[in-house]
């Protein structure tokens, strides 16, 4: 199907604008499990429900909106990835895609490492007992404080991303008595297809050092001369939402290759690598994501193979997923609160969140699908923009989506995969109060981040 096309059978179809849309699924009542997690299904009345709970029941009791997180999809695609890569692997859960203390103490009953970009991640993670060992610190300009934070706790690796860094670690380290186990962030230049503001691997931008002029060639001597610090490997992380293997493989072989020339100048194997994070996932039904076992023997294969060719010994491979984790294990639920159809374009439903619970369409041209989930509808469909309350014209959650015709308000939609990204880039805009996350599972829902309310807004406001 392609995208602009004019769909058939939408209400206003003479005149159909220009847009990023597809044909309406036949049947806009059936939920495509691509985009929606696991437990999600229809009940007998029509109502949606995850984990076996009605989203009228959840709207009644946590009010809207609100992202609901399936824990059962969550944890499943904890064992997906963790299975994927075996024990002669690492799984690191990006935690800035969504990181609440429930969501610590599930990564380590399923055995996934965090990794953590600051030192609010790093105080998160370690309040809810994620032992300091099984913690990646990242970051392009960690304070002096967060690296103390960090080595003081003992955590498993810091990821160095600058010249300063390397010396500003060892210095802490030593201060501390102690031998930090680092790595090195490297941009290998790799132009990711994905948006500019997401892609990471290209040489004009902030993070890692260039492999390109030999820089991360000497980021490697000054690191290896440096008591305070243990350097175990070379890190690359090349963007996020990217659904082609070929990145990862240069990116792989590159980083490989300066393994090579490690080994061959200062007689050391780095005993890891790390290839990061970035795994797309379904947003529309358009969208065809890889598998983390797929993925886990790509890379594995590669690695092999490309440090057979250099007489090396096969590192350690670790990866950082964060997206694709949790993006698909939550849908954002919201009441529509009015309908306005502007003839001959398209119809405007605005709804009680917006921009400051989803920035991602603002910022990312990001696509989106939705739902009507209170129930059933046989209308006709109609194209439509899900617009926030917001005081802007950009405050758009789903840019163009088909919606039946009768929706109204007081009804309930549901945007689906907005696990990442979303509440953790949640801002107060308008002085919005960010919505609770609702952890649902076997029929049980709980809040493991409560919704703000004006007393927090208030409380910060110091007069
Ligand atoms: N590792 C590193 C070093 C990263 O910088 C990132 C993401 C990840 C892992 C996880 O990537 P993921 O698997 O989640 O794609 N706010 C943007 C995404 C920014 C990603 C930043 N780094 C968005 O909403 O699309």
């Amino acid at each position: 199907m392609s995208r602009s096309a004019h769909p058939a059978g939408p209400r206003h179809a003479d005149v159909l604008p220009e847009g990023h849309y597809t044909a309406p699924a036949a049947d806009l009542n059936v939920l495509d499990p691509k985009v929606w997690s696991r437990t999600v299904d229809r009940d007998e009345r029509g109502v949606v429900t995850v984990g076996g709970i009605g989203v009228d029941a959840l709207a009644e009791e946590f009010g809207t909106p609100a992202y609901f997180l399936d824990e059962t999809d969550f944890r499943a695609r904890c064992r997906a990835w963790a299975e994927a890569f075996g024990k002669d692997a690492d799984v690191f859960y990006a935690g800035k895609a969504f990181l609440s203390r429930a969501v610590v103490r599930w990564l380590k009953e399923e055995g996934l490492n965090l990794d953590v970009c600051s030192g609010g991640e790093l105080a998160t993670a370690l309040s809810a007992g994620m032992p300091a060992e099984r913690i990646a610190f990242h970051g392009n300009n960690k304070s002096e404080e967060e690296i103390r934070t960090a080595v003081e706790a003992g955590v498993g690796r810091i990821v160095l991303d600058s010249f300063q860094e390397i010396v500003r670690v060892a210095h802490t380290a030593q201060s501390l008595g102690k031998r930090q186990r680092v790595q090195i962030r490297v941009t290998v230049g790799v132009e990711a297809h994905t948006h500019e503001f997401i892609a990471t691997a290209h040489e004009d931008q902030k993070f890692g050092i260039a492999l390109a002029g030999g820089q991360a060639a000497e980021a490697v001597r000054r690191a290896l001369k440096l008591d305070g610090l243990e350097l175990i490997g070379i890190h690359s992380h090349i963007g996020s939402q990217i659904f082609d293997m070929a990145g990862f493989e240069v990116s792989a072989r590159r980083v490989v290759q300066l393994l090579a020339e490690v080994r061959d100048e200062h007689g050391v194997e780095l005993p890891e690598i790390d290839l990061g994070g970035g795994l797309g996932i379904a947003y529309t039904s358009e969208d065809d994501p890889r598998e983390p076992h797929e993925i886990a023997k790509a890379l594995g294969e590669i690695v092999t193979r490309e440090c057979g060719a250099a007489g090396l010994t096969t590192p350690r491979i670790s990866v950082e997923p964060g997206r694709a984790i949790v993006g698909p294990t939550a849908f954002t639920l919201y009441r529509v609160g009015t309908v306005k159809p502007l003839e001959g374009l398209r119809t405007y439903v605005s709804v009680d969140g917006g921009m400051s619970d989803n920035i991602r369409t603002a910022l990312y041209d990001a696509e989106y699908s939705v739902s009507l989930v209170s129930r059933t509808s046989d209308a006709a469909p109609m194209l439509s923009r899900v617009v926030g309350k917001h005081c802007e014209s950009g405050d758009i959650v789903v840019r163009d989506a088909f919606l039946p015709a009768d929706v109204a308000p007081g009804d309930l939609i549901a945007v689906p995969a907005t696990g990442a990204y979303c509440r953790s880039m949640a801002s107060n805009y308008n002085h919005a109060l960010r919505p609770p996350v609702v952890a649902v599972r076997e029929g049980e829902a709980r809040v493991i981040v409560r919704r703000e309310t004006e007393e927090d807004l208030l409380r910060l406001d110091v007069g």
